[in-house]
């Protein structure tokens, strides 16, 4: 694997770089982070956060697992979470799906992968939860790709449900939870409408968001116009 010296060379190159035109830059960021944001995103390679958004380091706190699931007993995400909320006082909770997503893939189909089938099973009860409107789509791709847009949809309102969040909001705490998508095929983040400040609106904006077209006009899924399936990534 010599091949890995391009990335040490990278990386030294970078730092040369931002030192030349912020020379203050890591000397700010050794001292202290204050990102506004936490992501939860899919471990895909595909999708790395800072890259999508346009942020620097220091701008995104990020937590990503296989399929963005959020369980209610999975302490690396909620101790990611807490840090975020109690200690860094984030203001936003985003929680980022993609279209072609393997895991929900996977989750759809019953494909048996190995170990992670028991995680992506909780992508399955999203899916179990979720049949008779999935049974009602046209195509596997558009079923796909609502699925991976219902997991989202599930999954802030997980993050609503935490006992982080609940503490947050009931003492006041200003920090919002969204629901975003990202469409691989066009580098496309659409919103899905389901953001969040209080409990209640997130129980309200998952009842709107699981009974409509989660996608606005305007935001159609690309597969569902066009079937494309990604195989065998996270
Ligand atoms: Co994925």
């Amino acid at each position: 694997m010599g091949d890995l010296r391009d990335l040490l060379e990278n990386n030294r190159r970078w730092a040369e770089q931002v030192r030349v035109q912020d020379p203050g830059f890591f000397e700010r960021l050794a001292s202290i982070q204050t990102p506004r944001i936490l992501w939860i995103g899919c471990s895909d390679s595909r999708v790395p956060a800072n890259q999508i958004t346009g942020q620097q380091p220091g701008e995104v706190f990020v937590h990503r697992n296989v399929a963005n699931v959020v369980v209610h007993t999975d302490l690396n995400c909620l101790s990611a979470m807490q840090f975020a909320v109690d200690v860094l006082g984030v203001r936003h909770i985003i929680v980022c799906g993609h279209y072609g997503c393997g895991g929900v893939k996977a989750a759809l189909e019953g494909q048996r992968l190995g170990l992670s089938d028991n995680w992506l099973r909780h992508v399955e009860d999203v899916r179990d939860t979720h049949a008779a409107a999935l049974a009602g789509l046209s195509s596997d791709a558009a079923r796909l790709d609502r699925l991976c847009e219902l997991n989202v949809v599930e999954q802030v309102l997980h993050v609503a449900q935490t006992t982080v969040m609940r503490d947050a909001w009931a003492r006041g705490q200003d920090v919002t939870v969204h629901g975003w998508i990202y469409a691989l095929r066009d580098g496309r983040l659409r919103d899905l409408h389901v953001s969040a400040a209080s409990a209640d609106e997130a129980m309200s904006a998952y009842s709107a968001a699981v009974r409509g077209p989660a996608a606005q006009a305007g935001d159609e899924p690309a597969t569902r116009a066009r079937s494309g399936v990604n195989r065998a990534r996270p």
